[in-house]
């Protein structure tokens, strides 16, 4: 029988590029999404690309009672919890709403799982919790940390489900660290669609090379990197939606607590992003640089080796195929799903 998934917040970047891919494996989706910062679009372009629907809901996972009917109605045997508020700067501007709307909306959701015995969840944490680390590459034990109100929010909730585990172990939970989600579906119909000005890099320089804005500020070039500009490990959307599905199973064949780093385990500079952009799409980047940006740190990137061993799950798409497909998004879609 096919399992059924709940995706929270599945109408979004990740969320969108995990149900063409658990469509593509047969299971049943269903989408809860208050569309606060994403589009039913994306879930119509996940139909073309896949010939199956998502069931969707447009719900708030905050309100408890119509959230309810959907663990009434359906049989649930996982969910992917993606919902959640993730600009950094409005974080630290607004914490409250990011404290509610993140950790009352896990509270919410997990209350309604236990209450309906669905007890194996997947959760988008982020690198965000190592702070900045004292070595690299970064593996699962390193110490944790956060520096402003979103990456808390992360790290509490990764508490909050360690005590449930601790409270009842046949819960079954695994938490996904990701490193940069960047690039799109290599379709071209699905991607990651900034409401406002990008605050992330990759749709930044996408939108400079397509004309739309001016020039990139490149947030400090004295960092102790090879080229002086920061370093992340930019992992392809559509690997990191794989590496859901590979969680999903290990949580069905050797259920616990779990936790993995999703990266490449290569790090790439702002200034060899630029690059690789400038070369693949024939199109120039000018950039200044400019003070760096708070809260920043020098580099970052995985040691995916726990994943690629224990979830049989590695990246498959490098650098030129991320800037191929976030710029072949780019293109067709200027305006993204407006
Ligand atoms: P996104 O904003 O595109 O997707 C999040 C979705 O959740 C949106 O569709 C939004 O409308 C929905 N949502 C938010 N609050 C909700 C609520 N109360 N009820 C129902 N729906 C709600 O972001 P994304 O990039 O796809 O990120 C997905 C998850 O992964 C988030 O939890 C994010 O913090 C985490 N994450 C993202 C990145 C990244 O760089 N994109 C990195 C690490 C972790
Ligand atoms: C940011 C968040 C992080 C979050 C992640 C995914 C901050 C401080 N960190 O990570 O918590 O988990 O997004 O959503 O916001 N850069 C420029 N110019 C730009 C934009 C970025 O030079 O216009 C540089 C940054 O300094 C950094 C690199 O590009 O070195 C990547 O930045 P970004 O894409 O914003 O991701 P992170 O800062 O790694």
């Amino acid at each position: 029988m096919k399992k059924t998934i709940l995706l929270t917040g599945g109408a979004g970047y990740i969320g969108s590029h995990t149900c063409v891919e658990l469509l593509n494996k047969d299971y049943d989706v269903i989408v809860v999404d208050n569309l606060s910062n994403s589009s039913s679009e994306s879930l119509k372009r996940v139909e073309e690309i896949t010939g199956e629907k998502p069931v969707f809901y447009k719900i708030n996972v905050l309100k408890k009672e119509d959230f309810r009917n959907v663990f009434k109605k359906h049989a649930i045997h996982a969910v992917i919890h993606f919902a959640g508020l993730k600009a950094v700067g409005e974080s630290t501007e607004i914490p409250l709403k990011y404290y509610h709307n993140n950790i009352t909306g896990t509270l919410t959701l997990l209350s309604l799982m236990q209450e309906y015995n669905v007890k194996n969840i997947v959760f988008s944490s982020s690198a965000t919790v190592y702070g900045e680390p004292a070595t690299l590459p970064i593996t699962e034990d390193f110490p944790t940390s956060t520096a402003n109100p979103y990456g808390s929010t992360k790290l509490f909730i990764e508490e909050i489900l360690k005590d449930l585990y601790k409270s009842d172990n046949t819960w079954n939970i695994a938490l996904l660290r990701y490193f940069n989600p960047v690039g799109a579906h290599p379709s071209g119909k699905i991607g990651e669609d900034p409401n406002d000005i990008p605050n992330n890099l990759m749709p930044y320089i996408s939108q400079v090379a397509i004309g739309k804005l001016k020039e990139l500020s490149v947030f400090g070039n004295d960092y102790s990197t090879h080229d002086g500009t920061g370093v992340r490990d930019y992992i392809h959307v559509t690997d990191l939606a794989k590496g859901h599905i590979a969680a999903l199973s290990k949580l069905d064949t050797a259920p616990g607590l779990i936790i993995y780093n999703l990266g490449t385990g290569q790090g790439y500079s702002v200034l060899e992003l630029v690059n690789a952009f400038a070369k693949i799409t024939g199109k120039a980047i000018p950039y200044k640089i400019v003070n760096r940006r708070l809260g920043d740190i020098a580099a970052c990137y995985a040691n995916p080796q726990k994943a690629a061993k224990e979830l049989n799950w590695k990246t498959q798409f490098g650098l030129n195929e991320i800037v191929r497909d976030a710029w072949n998004w780019q293109t067709n879609n200027p305006d993204g799903y407006r």
